[in-house]
């Protein structure tokens, strides 16, 4: 069987991490062609995956014959990316989340690929490709909880990346964007709806740089579906203890949890002074498998031709109501869907 020749552009701190899947774990996938505005980057790809062709030009990376695209590039960079792609006639795409970064970007982001007819776009909402998220969604399905009435969603990066995140911030999108996508987009998978309405109080707590920068590093939204079930998300840069990802779906005959103790590791440690656990310290090696699992998926399509499990309709939901939250944390105020 022919190799699936990618190609990738961002070899940041995901893209990098992307292109060592593809090169080294995907037996049946080739690193063709890789594209990144930093030098140093390629330089590097260069050297350790010897890609057949490099270059710092997007649209150079689209004119060579590639089976599909892996899109890693900073997020202002998705909608112009994945408006090429699809004008370039691509048909398969993956990006990371999130999908854009305004309403009128997924707009413009939504007409390009259904006006090439037959795109299939897979959006990185790695978490959906989790084994104990995807065992909760099953035991869901099959009743386990009853009738859903809550979903709570906890979602902290820990305090040891403040520096990083500080620089990070006003390339990400803020707070509500870059990191509860994720949660919203797992929540309305998990409950089968869409967000009516979302509300949300938040602020710069710690980091006086995001401040400056327009960000905040804490918040709590609250969100009522359309289906009637409630969403409280709960978000944090600051975590003192590590990073700390949490889902609980709460129901009429019980409830389920994922993630309740942030574990690294399965080690216990045990003296005269208690029981002590390593904390998850940074969310690639908390969800590392599932960054794997969903450029395999993305291949699979390509080899199969099949729609992505999450594809643009996810993305496109995800921004919208990530508008929409953000604007309520910055307002106080409730904000309804149409
Ligand atoms: N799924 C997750 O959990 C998760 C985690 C981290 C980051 N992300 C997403 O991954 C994306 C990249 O984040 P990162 O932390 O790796 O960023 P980064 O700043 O480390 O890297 C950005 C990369 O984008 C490239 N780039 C920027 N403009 C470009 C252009 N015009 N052409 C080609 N390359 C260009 C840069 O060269 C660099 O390689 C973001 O969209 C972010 O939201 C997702």
């Amino acid at each position: 069987m022919d190799k699936i020749k990618l190609g990738i552009a961002g070899l940041g701190r995901l893209g990098r991490k992307h292109a060592e899947n593809i090169h080294y774990h995907i037996p049946g996938a080739e690193l063709t062609a890789a594209c990144s505005v930093v030098q140093g980057e390629l330089d590097s790809i260069a050297e350790e995956m010897h890609p057949e062709y490099i270059t710092d030009n997007y649209s150079e990376l689209l004119s060579y014959p590639l089976d599909g695209i892996v899109i890693a590039a900073s997020s202002q960079e998705h909608c112009s990316m994945i408006c090429e792609a699809a004008w370039a006639g691509k048909k398969y795409v993956y990006t990371e989340k999130p999908l854009g970064m305004s309403l009128k970007e997924i707009d413009k982001i939504k007409e390009s690929v259904m006006s090439n007819k037959g795109m299939k776009l897979q959006i990185g909402y790695n978490r959906r490709f989790d084994s104990s998220i995807r065992a909760a969604k099953k035991k869901t399905e099959e009743g386990f909880v009853g009738k859903i009435i809550q979903v709570h969603m906890i979602n902290r990066d820990p305090a040891a990346m403040a520096d990083f995140i500080i620089k990070f911030s006003p390339k990400s999108g803020g707070l509500v964007m870059d990191m509860l996508t994720h949660d919203y987009d797992l929540a309305r998978w998990f409950v089968g709806s869409e967000a009516k309405s979302v509300y949300g109080i938040g602020d710069a707590f710690v980091y006086e740089g995001l401040k400056k920068a327009g960000d905040i590093d804490n918040c709590s939204l609250l969100v009522e579906f359309k289906n009637g079930v409630i969403g409280q998300f709960e978000t944090s840069r600051n975590s003192a203890y590590g990073y700390h990802v949490e889902m609980e779906i709460y129901g009429s005959k019980g409830n389920i949890r994922v993630g309740m103790i942030p574990l690294r590791n399965r080690v216990t440690y045990m003296n005269a002074e208690g029981i002590n656990f390593d904390t998850a310290g940074w969310f690639y090696e908390y969800w590392e498998p599932t960054f794997l699992s969903e450029i395999k998926d993305f291949i699979m399509c390509i080899r199969n031709n099949q729609e992505p499990l999450i594809g643009l309709e996810d993305g496109y939901r995800a921004v919208e109501w990530a508008v929409a939250a953000t604007e309520a944390v910055k307002k106080k105020n409730v904000v309804f869907f149409r």
